[in-house]
């Protein structure tokens, strides 16, 4: 994908790609709720080929936190470098757009099992953050 500016930034790419795999997962419309821990490693250049790759790492009740993980690759030379990360969370939603309950992560591989413990720490964290943003906290 040839990118039109300097440092162009792969997220609203990531964003796009993350709603995939949790509409996958879901089998629903599903609704963005929170961006957090992006991380801009390095800028993406003119020309350069830009890959976006989404999983979902947890899901709890209705939400889900996708996982992504932006590259860019040098197409002349091979040389791929990962550009950026974020973590997003979705909610999924029924025909009337209210959350709505998904299928759980089983993890299965070491990965998927350090990445689903991770996740689950962030969301402990979200949950903790949101009860407070709402004057609901200890
Ligand atoms: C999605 C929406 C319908 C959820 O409504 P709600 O009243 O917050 O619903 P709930 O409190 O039942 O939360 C639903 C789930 O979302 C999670 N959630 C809600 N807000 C969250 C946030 N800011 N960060 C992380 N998770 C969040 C809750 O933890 C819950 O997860 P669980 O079911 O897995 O336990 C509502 O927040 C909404 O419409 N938001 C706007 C979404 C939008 O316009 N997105 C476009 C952005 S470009």
């Amino acid at each position: 994908m040839a990118k039109p500016s300097k440092y162009p930034s792969g997220c609203p790419l990531g964003i796009r790609v993350a709603a995939v795999a949790a509409i996958r997962h879901a089998h629903r419309e599903c609704v963005t709720v929170s961006v957090d821990k992006v991380d801009f490693r390095e800028p993406i250049h003119v020309g350069e080929l830009v890959t976006a790759m989404a999983r979902v790492n947890f899901a709890g009740r209705t939400s889900m936190e996708v996982g992504v993980k932006v590259l860019a690759e040098n197409v002349l030379t091979g040389d791929k470098r990962h550009t950026n990360s974020c973590y997003v969370t979705y909610v999924a939603l029924d025909a009337n757009g209210r959350p709505t309950a998904v299928e759980p992560i089983v993890p299965e591989t070491p990965d998927e099992k350090r990445r689903y413990d991770r996740a689950a720490k962030r969301r402990a964290n979200r949950v903790m953050e949101r009860r407070y943003d709402q004057g609901r906290g200890e």
